[in-house]
């Protein structure tokens, strides 16, 4: 007999698996496909934190829908735990974006007016982080950023997906999505599957969907390399931020350094001048890292789009078709966000417009923040 669901996901990462989640907790018939293992790409090699205010630059839509995933996982944990029996692992330290110099503490205090931010003189901030950098001239302390640990998130997801009903396939490649009439064959490396919609969720991998759905290439990897340290020596309870990079305080005493960003780069290994780079800026943020023991060091692709946003919606002419991938830097906070959005528009449900707007499936939508593409193409 041939196998037909409601909604087929492609991709076992964070996104995939939370969303698969989301719609069998809903009673969709859902099957999830996996080439791999389940979150063993680009959501394994994440540092988990959970940083709206540390990775949104302005306080655009995007931003309220950070601000909503951070929330959301406020009981994510919970339920996760009841669902699938899996802890994320959250730890609430907060963070410390530090400041090295007159601009940084300008940009810095722009976040000044928002509720949980505040800001510190440098003794403040030593007072709280006292084996931080006596470099710094200051620093915005974010009380509610917190992080998880994403293969468990992702695991746990995966878990609840399957104990509300969803057929989870890993090792199965997704070849092919063709339309006919009535509904989508999905072919896949163990054969051909049915589906009323499908929702496309591979990560930097979807860009393979998009063009043969007409909508180009928009996805490009932005490599990042990490290492983790065991730290018996410190005590560090906040994160420490500064320019993209990252010391990250982890439940089990490892402290993760990360990460570089190299756009282009599809190899998934990391290199020596990319570790050393990361080292570099972990020292100046951490000194006392210089003697902690390497435990491990890994790279991850991050999706990534022109303007840094993800794509989540219904093809533009074949409402069938849902994307939600491009995450980028974000994908880890975004998740539980971006699951309910999908959840949302396959069950007919509101989304609000600005997040509609901001994350539509446009093959356009990357020039209007790129002034010299757009000239081009005028
Ligand atoms: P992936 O995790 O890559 O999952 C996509 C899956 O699709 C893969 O498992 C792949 O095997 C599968 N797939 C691909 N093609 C097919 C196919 N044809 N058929 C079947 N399966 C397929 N985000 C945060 O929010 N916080 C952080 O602290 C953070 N830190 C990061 C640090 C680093 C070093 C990196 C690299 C990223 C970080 N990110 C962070 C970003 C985050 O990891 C990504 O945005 C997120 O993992 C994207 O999830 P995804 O499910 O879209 O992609
Ligand atoms: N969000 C952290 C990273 O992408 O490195």
């Amino acid at each position: 007999m041939k196998k037909h669901y409601d909604t087929a996901v492609i991709g076992g990462g964070i996104i995939g698996c939370a969303i698969a989640y989301e719609l069998a907790k809903n009673k969709q018939k859902t099957a999830l496909f996996e080439s791999g293992a389940i979150g063993k790409r680009t959501t394994s090699a994440a540092a988990g934190m959970l940083g709206a205010h540390a990775e949104c630059e302005s306080r655009d839509a995007f931003f309220d829908f950070a601000m909503h995933g951070q929330r959301l996982y406020e009981t994510a944990g919970k339920e996760l735990q009841e669902a699938a029996g899996i802890d994320i692992r959250r730890h609430n330290g907060g963070m410390l974006k530090l400041a090295y110099s007159k601009d940084d503490i300008t940009r810095l205090r722009e976040m000044d007016d928002l509720p949980s931010v505040t800001w510190l003189s440098a003794e403040e901030a030593l007072e709280r982080e006292p084996f931080a950098s006596k470099d710094i001239l200051g620093a915005s302390l974010i009380k509610d950023d917190v992080h998880v640990e994403p293969y468990y998130v992702c695991k746990a997801y995966a878990k609840g997906a399957r104990r509300y009903g969803a057929e989870c396939y890993e090792h199965t490649h997704v070849i092919e999505i063709k339309r006919d009439i009535e509904a989508f064959c999905i072919k896949t490396s163990a054969g051909d599957v049915y589906a009323d919609q499908v929702a496309v969720a591979s990560g930097v991998w979807s860009g393979q969907f998009f063009a043969q759905f007409g909508l180009g290439q928009p996805f490009f990897p932005v490599k990042g390399e990490c290492l983790s340290v065991w730290n018996d020596e410190i005590p560090l309870t906040r994160t420490l931020y500064h320019d993209h990079c990252y010391v990250v305080p982890r439940k089990s005493g490892r402290l993760v350094i990360g990460a570089t960003m190299k756009p282009g780069d599809w190899c998934d290994k990391p290199d020596i001048g990319g570790l050393e780079a990361v080292i570099k800026k972990a020292k100046s943020m951490l000194p006392a890292i210089e003697h902690m023991k390497i435990d491990q060091f890994w790279a991850g692709l991050r999706p990534g789009t022109k303007d840094g946003k993800p794509f989540i919606g219904r093809h533009p002419e074949d409402s069938g078709l849902i994307f939600a991938a491009g995450h980028f830097r974000n994908g880890i906070l975004l998740a539980p966000a971006t699951a309910e959005m999908v959840r949302n528009l396959v069950l007919n449900q509101e989304v609000k417009t600005e997040w509609k707007e901001a994350f539509r499936i446009d093959p356009r939508r990357r020039f209007r923040y790129d002034p010299s593409a757009e000239r081009k193409t005028n």
